[in-house]
């Protein structure tokens, strides 16, 4: 009986590593579950926690998920660097914030704007433990950045950009996780997924807040493939439906779901900084636990082909 439990063990581990080389490495992955859910706060599952000598990125920080993420961050002890599009508008947002807190500027419609940014922290010196790539839009009209649509330019390009120019810091931390704020919107992406051949947005304006968010879902599986060999790893998240500013563009006023800020920031900080997610990569989680995603979304080669489109669109902007 051992024996063959034994037997089958190795044959599954030896099939997960068969598929692992096959398929990259967010296939060979056991997830672990835990005890946190859609009620869930931030506060709540870092508790515990000693972030002290952790530096952490988030961008969007001035706002919703965003700012309670760097608030718990910072509480924890980490050392935050909180990205907003004007410099009152970070130093606003770390003024509320008990902790050390360095705000910087980047807007992501600016890729000058994004390159400075990437220079201001590569000139801070430090490994980064978190890269939480969280800031974003949702537009009702079409509008337009470079002859692109603008959601997708400020919800990934401009990521994409930043990711770039910091991924050596990521890499030189002992543990650096990447963190990319996608939602379940995903599935609203148009049919086909990404729209290669007209990235304008013209056509498909009603799906392009999904097609973005697609976009990060996308960047983060291609980049747990790209980080194979190193000590670090990618993950997207789903916040779920939270009271934020996120529908100011649509319906002002209005709330996107039933979350608090404090709830919504949950998810992004379980995994940035739980213990139990090491060596966890390549993985799209819900209230704080693995989450079911589309089709488009787990396409790896859908993924290769936009990382190599966003090259390609950003090419004078990377190192
Ligand atoms: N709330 C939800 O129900 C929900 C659900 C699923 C996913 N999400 C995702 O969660 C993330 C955080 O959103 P939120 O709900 O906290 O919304 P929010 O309150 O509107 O915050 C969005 C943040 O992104 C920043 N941002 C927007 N455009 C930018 C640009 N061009 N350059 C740089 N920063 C920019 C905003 O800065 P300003 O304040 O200066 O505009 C703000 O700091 C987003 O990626 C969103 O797609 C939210």
């Amino acid at each position: 009986m051992f024996d063959l439990l034994t037997r089958r063990r190795l044959f599954e581990n030896s099939s997960l590593l068969a598929l692992a080389s096959a398929f990259g490495p967010a296939f060979s992955q056991t997830v672990p579950r835990s005890e946190f859910g859609a009620g869930s706060t931030a506060e709540e599952v870092t508790e515990g926690l000693d972030l002290s000598g952790k530096t952490a990125v988030v961008t969007g920080c001035n706002s919703g998920i965003g700012y309670e993420t760097m608030r718990v961050l910072a509480l924890r002890g980490a050392h935050v660097i909180g990205t907003a599009r004007s410099a009152e508008k970070g130093q606003e947002a770390a003024a509320g914030v008990t902790g050390r807190v360095t705000p910087v500027v980047l807007e992501l419609t600016d890729f000058d704007s994004i390159v400075a940014c990437g220079d201001q922290i590569q000139t801070m010196d430090v490994p980064i433990d978190m890269l939480i790539l969280n800031a974003g839009v949702l537009l009702k009209e079409l509008q337009q950045v470079r002859g692109l649509e603008m959601q997708f330019v400020v919800n990934h390009l401009g990521h994409f950009i930043l990711g770039n120019r910091l991924m050596n810091r990521v890499t030189e931390a002992p543990e650096g996780r990447v963190v990319v704020v996608g939602s379940t919107a995903h599935r609203g992406a148009p049919e086909g997924g990404i729209q290669f051949d007209n990235l304008s947005g013209e056509g498909w304006i009603r799906q392009s807040y999904g097609h973005s968010k697609l976009a990060n879902g996308l960047y983060s599986l291609e980049l747990s493939s790209r980080l194979a060999g190193t000590q670090a790893t990618s993950n997207c998240v789903h916040p779920g439906g939270v009271r934020t500013n996120i529908l100011r563009n649509v319906s002002p006023g209005q709330s996107s779901g039933g979350k608090s800020p404090e709830q919504g920031a949950a998810t992004q900080c379980y995994v940035a900084t739980h213990p139990s997610l090491a060596g966890v990569t390549g993985q799209y989680f819900a209230d704080c636990n693995p989450a079911e995603q589309s089709d488009y979304q787990t396409d790896e080669a859908m993924a290769a082909r936009l990382w190599e489109v966003s090259e390609e669109l950003t090419r004078d902007y990377l190192v």
